[in-house]
């Protein structure tokens, strides 16, 4: 983390929920990769401030963003998290009890694109995307994602710098390219209106028009 960003979580109290998430996360030997604080507390801004009530994240982790996100929500709205193991969705459900948000959210689990293709189907739609799961997929989620939205819907995708990987010429895997390719939907697509935050490890915000 670099000393601004440093000196900017210093300001806040802690947060002893999401502190013990990230025990949690930790004690049960999964990875410590949870959205950064900053941005965790964006994401509870930009729910409210969309107003919100259909949420849909993939890639569930811990609980930590689905905190984040559910905290943002009104009364009566709901999130729908894709998470492939069934052993991260418990986890994460149990934070999410411990929250006191566990009514809020129902965990689908397994291959996120085979979720989304069902939800698909089903014909539902959404007005909130977290995209934070493999980073191979994102151009998949995306896609998704865009079919999936309400008019006006907003898609967040977390980590779109890869730690520096997106912008080192050398780097040339499957996630890489995907995610440059993901950044560069995100900017030109005409159907969306976007910014990208550089900070952390950056977070990509658009809007769906219509
Ligand atoms: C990493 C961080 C993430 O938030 C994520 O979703 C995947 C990987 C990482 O730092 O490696
Ligand atoms: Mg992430």
């Amino acid at each position: 983390m670099s000393i601004e960003e440093q000196y900017v979580d210093s300001l806040y109290e802690r947060d002893h929920m999401l502190e013990l998430v990230k025990e949690g996360i930790e004690s049960h030997g999964m990875p410590s990769i949870s959205i950064a604080d900053g941005y965790g507390r964006l994401l509870t801004m930009l729910v409210r401030l969309a107003g919100a009530s259909n949420l849909l994240e993939i890639g569930a982790l811990g609980g930590y963003s689905g905190i984040c996100l559910a905290r943002g929500l009104n009364e009566g709205g709901s999130l729908i998290s894709l998470e492939l193991l069934p052993a991260y969705a418990e986890v994460a459900k149990k934070h999410m009890i411990e929250a006191g948000l566990g009514d809020k959210v129902n965990y689908l689990i397994g291959d996120a694109k085979e979720s989304l293709a069902k939800l698909k189907e089903e014909g539902r739609t959404f007005d909130f995307f977290f995209i934070d799961a493999d980073k191979e997929g994102y151009p998949v989620y995306l896609d998704y994602a865009i079919q999936l939205a309400k008019p006006g819907a907003l898609i967040v995708g977390d980590n779109i710098l890869l730690r520096g990987r997106t912008i080192d010429e050398a780097k040339q895997g499957p996630a890489v390219k995907a995610v440059r390719s993901f950044n560069e939907t995100i900017a030109k697509d005409e159907r969306l209106e976007s910014t990208i935050l550089p900070g952390y490890d950056g977070l990509a915000i658009a809007r769906v028009k219509g």
